[in-house]
């Protein structure tokens, strides 16, 4: 019987569920857990001899997992260089922080091409393969000469930058052309799958059919966009399950009847986090009545600690909520509360429901499961307020029911937590009635199911 097989960089481990920080293992992990298949990417791990080490295997319910480990030197020049030091940046339109190395490029290349000859082993003739994320753009072309010819799907998490932005790296060409090895490329939203569609038509002057499929001289690759969500019921009851636990009841007690503003985000220079603390301070000043009476709660577990812009936008956070809670904090008030630790799931859904509002501001994100939690995790008879980013991908469905804010624009936020934190009850109620239909009908599973639809053979064309 054929199977599907999932490949990414990032593997859930065995001990899933503590605190998975990261869009992709949380989502896929939802979208696929009830169902058979494979999952394999890589373990998280480096060990010297990593070809001959094998792979690792596991089982998350239903799903077989195999992973491998990388060696220090694939690791440098693959996740820490070539996916993070100059892809992430880049498509996160942060050509500012990207950095380019042909060293690197070659070591991401050799890392496919090793994980590729290592799946070969695991798939059977008519398996489908859906790989993810940025890390793996040219692994379709590593199977292909190898001799797969299986259907393989790629999903990017991540935004897909316009043209201008996608040339600041040298390999674009290459890039978008190992693209063109899959059968169907998805991205998170419209916007994203457009601007591929235009390097390809325009760059690569590939024709594109009227239903969205280019030709390429050996295949037909369907482009779409298929927005990434979540299991707004589960979520739900979850956050309600755990709504008096003790860690509720610490924070509640903590915060003695005032407001709470919260944001969670990998501590990741994408989010906009500096620029969030300063809105959070231009809401004390622009509107002093909130002063003692509403607390921002920032939670952020490092991420990628060993990329330069990581280091460099922790230690500017750490200086900017010292510096806030510096000049505001009173003997019984603490402004800003900065934390730099995971949490499990859970906890964090019934914090979202113990908040006001949820603070969601990236400069740019390809979705941001966070903003749809947090409005999945509310009391609906009481609901708190998203204020959101337009540049999250998550804004394209949810801009009727979250305000929506230009992250760059420190005023207009801190009016914006402003109006939310004033909001009356109706209007709560209307725009989170709205939101939760949106989060229903676009559910993790409709997600994985259009997706894995349109990877079946396309009809042959006349
Ligand atoms: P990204 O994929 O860029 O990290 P997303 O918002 O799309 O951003 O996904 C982040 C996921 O990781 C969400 O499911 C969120 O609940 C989880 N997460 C984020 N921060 C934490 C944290 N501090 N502890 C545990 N889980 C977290
Ligand atoms: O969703 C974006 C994403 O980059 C995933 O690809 C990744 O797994 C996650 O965020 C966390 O980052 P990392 O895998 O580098 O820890």
């Amino acid at each position: 019987m054929s199977k599907l097989v999932i490949v990414s960089n990032r593997v859930p481990s065995a001990a899933v569920g503590r605190s998975s920080a990261g869009g992709l293992a949380v989502g896929v992990l939802d979208a696929l857990k009830r169902q058979d298949g494979l999952w394999f990417g890589w373990n998280g791990k480096i060990e010297e001899n990593p070809a001959e080490a094998g792979l690792s295997t596991y089982r998350i319910g239903r799903l077989d997992c195999a992973t491998t480990s990388l060696s220090r030197e694939e690791y440098d020049a693959y996740y820490r260089g070539f996916s993070n030091g100059t892809l992430w940046p880049a498509f996160h339109y942060r050509v500012d922080l990207a950095r380019y190395a042909s060293r690197e490029y070659a070591g991401y290349i050799a890392v496919n091409e090793r994980m590729a000859s290592m799946l070969m082993e695991l798939v059977d003739e008519d398996d489908r393969i859906w790989v993810h994320d940025y890390h793996l753009i040219p692994f379709a072309r590593a199977c292909r000469r190898k001799g797969l010819r299986n259907r393989i799907g790629f999903f990017l998490h991540t935004p897909f930058p316009s043209e201008g932005v996608l040339r600041t790296i040298p390999p674009h060409r290459e890039l978008v052309e190992a693209l063109c090895d899959y059968d169907l490329v998805g991205f998170q939203t419209r916007g994203d799958a457009q601007a591929f569609l235009d390097y390809a038509t325009r760059r690569l002057g590939l024709p594109l059919d009227a239903d969205g499929v280019l030709r390429t001289r050996s295949r037909r690759v369907r482009v779409g966009h298929y927005p990434i969500g979540i299991l707004p019921d589960e979520i739900q009851n979850k956050s309600k399950a755990r709504s008096r636990s003790k860690l509720v009841t610490t924070l509640k007690q903590g915060l003695q009847e005032r407001k709470l503003i919260i944001s969670v985000d990998r501590l990741d220079y994408s989010k906009g986090l500096v620029e969030r603390f300063n809105a959070f301070e231009r809401l004390l000043e622009t509107y002093p009545s909130h002063c003692g009476r509403v607390s921002f709660l920032q939670i952020a577990p490092p991420s990628r600690s060993d990329v330069e812009g990581y280091r460099h936008i922790r230690r500017q956070l750490e200086s900017t909520a010292g510096h806030i809670n510096g000049r505001w904090t009173e003997l019984s008030w603490t402004p800003i509360r900065y934390m730099n630790r995971a949490y499990d799931r859970a906890a964090l859904l019934s914090f979202f429901r113990a908040s006001q509002v949820g603070f969601v501001t990236p400069l740019r994100d390809g979705m941001n499961l966070v903003a749809k939690e947090y409005v999945a995790a509310q009391a609906p008879e009481d609901p708190g307020v998203l204020v959101l980013s337009e540049f999250a991908g998550a804004a394209d469905e949810l801009a009727d029911g979250a305000i929506i804010v230009n992250p760059y624009d420190i005023e207009a936020m801190a009016c914006a937590l402003h109006r939310a934190l004033n909001m009356p009850l109706p209007e709560r109620l209307e725009r989170h009635g709205h939101m939760m239909q949106l989060l229903r009908d676009n559910s993790i599973r409709q997600w994985r199911d259009h997706f894995l639809a349109d990877l079946e053979p396309l009809a042959v064309a006349a």
